[in-house]
């Protein structure tokens, strides 16, 4: 009976980084009841969850169905896709192969069908969602803001493509209710690129190697402390609008506050696209996060978008914390690549 006043938040990708810290978060407001999806409700990560007070249902972001059963009552969904799960599996790898694509672009493929999956599901529930209850994460559309320079940077155009995109022309009645909320680079990113984060130099320094000029700000997320804190922060605006959470900085400084918190010694250097591409072990990978970082450069990792950020919801009187970069490394253990 408690619950019967309570808001429901339906949250995808609920035992992940974003998902499961919007989970925690709405979890902490008695007014909200929350419903984590997941395709397996047994998992460590999935009871944990449960564990918090959330009802874990399970859902495939494939199939449409699915969703529309979990969505049922929604008043506010969270929504996240993904790239990096379809792009490395094995068997999406040979999928890609069979169906004669590339990696990169099968995973696009992948992530655009799970974006109007999640739009065409939400769709139906749009009269339960509360005025600002569709709350998406997405990326700025690269081959527009670069007014077509990058044609390929798969990642950012496969949300960006739905999220607005897709939403806007074929749900307006939903588009009127959504918030796109762009994730800055995660601060745990030198988990996927080790060698171009912290390359040992032979004199045992280190050397961050990006192809992006060394004082473009670009923005950063601790995904994990922030992003629940901002979705919470951004429920509580007028619909409609667009944001980036994290905090800007720009490389050559993430790597000074790297070297004050582990004491070791940094620089920075502006490579090449091909050098980064040479130096990553994994070929498409280096290529699809080259694009990224070349485009995080000029016209910017927000492709230049007037988006709002944490300072603005704080002005409007909403608490909407964020951790620096150094804050977020210092909280981290970096002694595995400080000791090889
Ligand atoms: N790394 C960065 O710097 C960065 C920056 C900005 C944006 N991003 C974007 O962030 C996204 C990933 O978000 P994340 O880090 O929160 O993800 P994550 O930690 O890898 O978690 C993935 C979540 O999605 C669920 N999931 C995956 N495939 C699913 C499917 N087919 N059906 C239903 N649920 C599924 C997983 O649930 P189960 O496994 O429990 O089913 C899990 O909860 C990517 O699209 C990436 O491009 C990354």
């Amino acid at each position: 009976m408690a619950d019967v006043q309570k808001k429901l938040i339906v949250v995808l990708g609920a035992t992940g980084n974003q998902g499961g810290a919007v989970a925690r978060r709405f979890l902490q407001d008695p007014q909200y009841a929350v419903r984590g999806l997941t395709r397996n409700v047994s998992s460590p990560a999935a009871q944990a969850l449960a564990e918090l007070g959330a009802e874990v249902v399970a859902a495939e972001l494939d199939d449409v169905e699915s969703l529309k059963k979990a969505f049922k009552g929604a008043n506010l969904i969270y929504s996240v896709t993904q790239y990096w799960e379809p792009f490395f599996r094995p068997d999406c790898r040979a999928k890609a192969e069979e169906l004669g694509t590339n990696c990169r672009k099968y995973a696009y493929d992948v992530e655009v069908q799970q974006g109007k999956n999640i739009a065409d599901a939400a769709a139906t529930v749009v009269d339960t969602l509360v005025d600002n209850g569709f709350l998406v994460s997405t990326l700025s559309n690269a081959r527009k803001c670069s007014k077509g320079k990058f044609q390929d940077l798969y990642h950012f155009d496969s949300k960006a493509d739905v999220f607005p995109d897709y939403v806007v022309p074929n749900y307006p009645e939903l588009a009127a209710k959504m918030s796109c909320i762009h994730t800055g680079f995660f601060t745990t990113s030198h988990n996927i690129l080790p060698d171009s984060y912290f390359a040992k130099q032979p004199d045992g320094s280190f050397q961050m190697r990006f192809p992006c000029n060394p004082d473009k700000l670009v923005p950063h997320l601790d995904v994990n402390r922030d992003t629940g804190n901002f979705a919470y922060a951004v429920s509580q605006m007028p619909p409609g609008k667009a944001y980036m959470a994290g905090q800007y900085l720009s490389f050559r400084d993430w790597a000074a506050a790297w070297g004050r918190v582990t004491g070791a010694t940094i620089t920075y250097k502006e490579v090449t696209m091909d050098e980064m591409v040479a130096e990553t072990p994994d070929k498409p990978c280096g290529r699809e996060v080259a694009l990224m970082f070349a485009y995080s450069s000029d016209p910017g990792y927000d492709g230049g978008m007037e988006l709002l950020k944490a300072e603005d919801m704080e002005k409007a009187g909403i608490d909407c914390p964020i951790t620096t970069v150094e804050e977020s490394l210092s909280k981290m253990d970096f002694s595995k690549y400080l000791s090889k």
